[in-house]
């Protein structure tokens, strides 16, 4: 089975509702799916995972939310090569910096060696059934990448 880790950050519940709607998700593609807060995990558990997601908020300070800064770093020093990712997250469009922080996990993303499984996905605040539909095709495309490479 094929296993996913999905790891958000989130203040005021945007970005927990985008993890659940991918977890849903990826529960009715069959997967093995576990979520938890950012905080809360350690970076080696995507060495665990056949999928890796990050769903994270932006705040105008800092490259990623402080409270992910740890998970962040240490995901530097992991090797996720043979893994597909995806990143996403909510912003708002009143801000310059739209979004930053998914952005910036891509990047380490693709400095570790993971494979980026489809584009990223930038919600404007609460995700709306657009964004769902965005999400369950951004959750496809991984999910349709990860089989290619037999996870
Ligand atoms: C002080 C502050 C700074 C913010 N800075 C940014 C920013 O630079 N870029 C952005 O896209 N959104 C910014 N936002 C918007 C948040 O990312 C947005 O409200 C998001 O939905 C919060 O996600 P959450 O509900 O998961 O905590 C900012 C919000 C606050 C309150």
């Amino acid at each position: 089975m094929t296993k996913v880790k999905i790891v958000f950050a989130s203040i005021t519940g945007n970005d927990e509702d985008i993890a659940y709607v991918l977890t849903e998700k990826f529960e009715k593609l069959g997967c093995d799916v576990d979520m938890s807060e950012v905080s809360q995990t350690d970076a080696a558990d995507f060495e665990d995972s056949d999928i890796c997601i990050v769903a994270s908020y932006t705040y105008d300070q800092g490259i990623v939310p402080d409270e992910a800064l740890d998970f962040y770093d240490d995901m530097k020093d992991l090797d996720l090569s043979g893994k597909v990712y995806g990143v996403c997250g909510s912003g708002d469009t009143f801000y310059e910096d739209f979004c930053r922080a998914v952005d910036e996990f891509g990047k380490v993303f693709d400095d570790v060696g993971a494979t980026r499984g489809s584009e990223p996905v930038r919600v404007e605040l609460d995700p709306e059934q657009d964004d769902i539909d965005h999400l369950d095709n951004f959750a496809d495309e991984i999910y349709k990448k990860a089989r290619e490479m037999d996870l």
